[in-house]
């Protein structure tokens, strides 16, 4: 049989195969609840126009109400003949309400209508990305209060560098998913505006009253070209960037922990709820959710790249291509929300091993640059002059399998012989870190500094 809702100019129906690839109520549904908001705030404002009576009015709100409990309450049947979220509930609503359920769809299309309704399940999302962030960063500050003075080796290239705090280093990641929270709301004000009244791509000849839909629906504004309305994914490419570039940041926290929870590197333990065994080695404890929070980010970025291609060369307005929009856009929520949560819960949960980090932080020579810095201070050496003798302590260290400390007075004084005793004091992994006091700096007193700052603006 022809479709209910256009089959005026169809003798017969779809093929299966049809069907099959232009379906789309098997992820769409997901879109119910926005769909009935929508259509609710349209019924409401045809009303106060005059375009709906009041009669017909109540009749689809009470109907699209009823549709919704049955939706929650797992009794709608969904049909695929029916395409879409869109068209399984207007059919539905005439089941309930007969032939009023018809004037619903007056001064709309289906390409505002979905375009309203991935706005608000899209902009809602931001809004639970927001919250999950900001619980991210609440527990990297509580991990940085009670680390802010514990010794760690601070990496470039994966190899010791100079000793940081551990406070420090989850300060960076403070700061990179606050900067995540805030491409967020970023993305939700420059997406809040309401597509709905738009039609079909033109507008429509009725007069109705965009501003009030957009009110009631919680945007700040209508739109303000049809076309652009109907055509434009934004608000969903945004969405994706922004979950891939937080993604990012959670794949290289991911990575590391991986490394810190080594045996060879001891520096976290996670907890049994974050960790899995092994089927056949009975020793292992294995950072899975780590590991997938790390995949995760690859399917986050394929997201982002399929939607990007789907988009390209699409001419204005609407084209079908755009159905596609939205298992990028869900896939992706799905895993970021997931992603957000399980890290939330590693961070807070980890075992720091202290005296782990700090063995390592003092391995493979990591204050050399102290004692450079203590030739340029004390003895007036240009940096460079300093960089080459402490290089030459170095090799002689590293020859006698010993750590710059241990290197007699008068060996280093025969290196250049305007080093003294008090050179030792730098050499320690506490006094380096405290040394480091410069502004953003890792010094104890300066992360404190930070922290304090951090739960001043949040
Ligand atoms: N299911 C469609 C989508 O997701 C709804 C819009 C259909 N519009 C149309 N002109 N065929 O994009």
């Amino acid at each position: 049989a022809a479709n209910r809702m256009w089959g005026g100019r169809f003798a017969k129906g779809p093929s299966a195969v049809m069907e099959e690839i232009n379906a789309s109520i098997d992820f769409d549904r997901k879109l119910y609840a926005e769909d009935i908001r929508g259509s609710i705030a349209h019924a409401e404002m045809l009303e106060k126009q005059g375009i709906l009576t009041t009669r017909d009015r109540d009749a689809i709100v009470e109907g699209l109400e009823t549709i919704r409990s049955e939706i929650e309450a797992g009794s709608f049947a969904f049909s695929r003949r029916l395409e879409d979220i869109h068209m399984n509930i207007e059919s539905r609503l005439a089941d309930l309400i007969g032939p009023a359920a018809g004037r619903l769809h007056t001064a709309r299309s289906r390409n505002d209508q979905v375009a309203v309704d991935f706005r608000l399940w899209v902009k809602a999302e931001l809004e639970r990305t927001e919250a999950g962030l900001a619980a991210l960063v609440e527990a990297f500050l509580a991990r940085a209060e009670e680390h802010a003075d514990t010794v760690m080796p601070g990496f470039t290239h994966l190899q010791a560098a100079q000793p940081v705090t551990f406070g420090h280093h989850c300060m960076a990641y403070v700061e990179m998913f606050a900067r995540d929270r805030s491409r967020v709301r970023d993305c939700i004000a420059r997406m809040d505006e309401s597509p709905l009244g738009a039609a079909a791509l033109a507008g429509t000849g009725f007069p109705v009253d965009r501003h009030m839909t957009a009110t009631a629906l919680g945007f700040r504004e209508p739109t303000r070209n049809s076309i652009d309305s109907v055509s434009d994914r934004d608000f969903a490419l945004e969405y994706l960037s922004t979950a891939s570039i937080c993604a990012t940041h959670l794949s290289r926290l991911a990575e590391e922990i991986v490394i810190w929870s080594t045996p060879q590197f001891g520096f976290v333990r996670l907890s049994d709820s974050f960790s899995t065994g092994s089927s056949i080695m009975p020793q292992k404890k294995n950072p899975d959710a780590a590991e997938l929070v790390r995949a995760k980010t690859g399917r986050i970025n394929g997201c982002l790249v399929a939607l990007l291609t789907i988009l390209k060369g699409l001419p204005l307005a609407y084209s079908k291509d755009m159905q596609e929009d939205k298992e990028q856009v869900f896939d992706a929520a799905e895993s970021l929300g997931l992603a957000v949560a399980a890290m939330t819960g590693m961070v807070a949960d980890m075992r720091v091993e202290v005296d782990a980090m700090r063995r390592a932080a003092g391995a493979g020579y990591t204050t050399a640059t102290d004692l450079a810095d203590w030739l340029v201070r004390e003895a007036n050496l240009p940096f460079r002059e300093a960089h080459h003798v402490t290089g030459v302590a170095v090799a002689l260290a590293d020859d006698r399998g010993c750590d710059l400390a241990d290197l007699p007075l008068a060996e280093l004084r025969k290196i250049n012989p305007a080093i003294t005793q008090a050179v030792y004091d730098v050499l320690t992994v506490d006094a380096s870190v405290a040394s480091r006091s410069s502004y953003g700096g890792t010094a104890p007193s300066e992360v404190r500094r930070q922290i304090a700052a951090w739960r001043e603006r949040l």
